[in-house]
C-alpha cells in the first residue's frame, strides 16, 4: 500500500493553527496507520513524506518539516522497533542536512532486521528522479541498451526491495499523484479521500480497504474468458 498523506495544512488552517501544527498532528496520524497496517497484514507501507517540488515552500516550513523528523526519529524509533516495522528510506539523501541523514541512517539500521512490515519513507522523492537515477545507475554499471527491460531497469529503482502497490492512496481530496510512485502504480487501485491525513485513522482506512475489496481486477485481461486454447497449426502436414 501506499498514501500521499495531504492535509496538514489545511487541517491546522481550519483550526487557526500555524501549519506546522499540522504537521506535528501529521507525525501521530503515521504512527497510527502504521501499527494499524501491520495488524492488518499489509506487508509493505510507502508513505509520501516529502516529494522534490516541497523545496518550494517557505524556508521556515521546509526547515520545520526537518526538524520535525529528526525529533519524531529520536521520540518513536524505540516504539518502531518493538513492534517489528523495518524502516526504509527512498529518496535523493545528498541535499539532506547531516543531522538529517543520520536519523534516517540510525533508523535503517536499527530496524534492518525487523519482518512484520516495511515501512518505507518517501523523502525528497520524485517518480522522476527515481525513473531518471535508475537508468543512470544501469547505464553506469554497464547494462547494454538491448539488455535493459522492465525488470532490469525496476532492479535500479528506489524500491525494487519491494512489490509494486496494490492500493494507492492520497488524503486531503486532491486527485492527483504529484510526482509519487510513477513507475509502480501502474496497475495500482487509486483511492482518493476528501480526509485530511491528520483525522486520517482506523476507520478511513479500513473503508479504503473495503473499497479495494470491490474493485475487480483485470490487468489487461478479460474477465471469466475461458483460457486461450492451445494454437492448432494451421494446416496439417
Ligand atoms: C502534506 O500536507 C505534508 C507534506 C507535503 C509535507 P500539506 O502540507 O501539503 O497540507 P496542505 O495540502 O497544505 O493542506
Ligand atoms: C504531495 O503533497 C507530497 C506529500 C504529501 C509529501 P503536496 O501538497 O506537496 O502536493 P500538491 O502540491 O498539492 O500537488
Ligand atoms: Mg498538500
Amino acid at each position: 500500500m501506499a498514501i500521499v498523506m495531504d492535509g496538514n495544512g489545511r487541517w491546522a488552517r481550519k483550526r487557526m493553527m500555524p501549519r506546522f501544527l499540522g504537521h506535528t498532528q501529521g507525525v501521530d496520524a503515521v504512527l497510527k496507520i502504521v501499527r494499524a497496517c501491520a495488524e492488518r497484514g499489509i506487508d509493505y507501507l510507502t508513505l509520501f513524506a516529502f516529494s522534490s517540488e516541497n523545496w518550494k515552500r517557505p524556508q521556515e516550513e521546509v526547515s520545520g518539516l526537518m526538524e520535525l523528523v529528526i525529533v519524531a526519529v529520536s521520540k518513536y524509533l524505540r516504539t518502531l522497533t518493538e513492534d517489528g516495522v523495518r524502516i526504509r528510506i527512498v529518496g535523493d539523501r545528498s541535499r539532506l542536512s547531516d543531522k538529517l541523514r543520520a536519523a534516517w541512517d540510525e533508523a535503517e539500521n536499527l530496524t534492518r532486521d525487523n519482518r512484520r512490515i516495511t515501512l518505507s519513507v518517501a523523502f525528497n522523492y520524485g517518480g522522476r528522479w527515481d525513473i531518471v537515477q535508475a537508468c543512470r545507475r544501469a547505464m553506469l554499471d554497464g547494462v547494454a541498451p538491448e539488455a535493459l527491460d522492465e525488470a532490469t531497469l525496476s532492479r535500479y529503482l528506489a524500491l525494487s526491495y519491494a512489490p509494486d502497490p496494490d492500493l494507492f492512496i492520497r488524503t486531503g481530496g486532491e486527485i492527483r499523484v504529484s510526482n509519487f510512485l510513477l513507475w509502480q502504480t501502474a496497475y495500482a487501485e487509486l483511492y482518493f479521500t476528501e480526509c485530511l491525513w491528520p483525522e486520517f485513522g482506523e476507520a478511513e482506512l479500513d473503508a479504503a480497504l473495503a473499497d479495494f475489496a470491490r474493485r475487480d481486477r483485470r490487468f489487461g485481461m478479460v474477465k471469466d474468458a475461458p483460457a486461450p486454447a492451445p494454437a492448432e497449426p494451421l494446416e496439417s502436414a
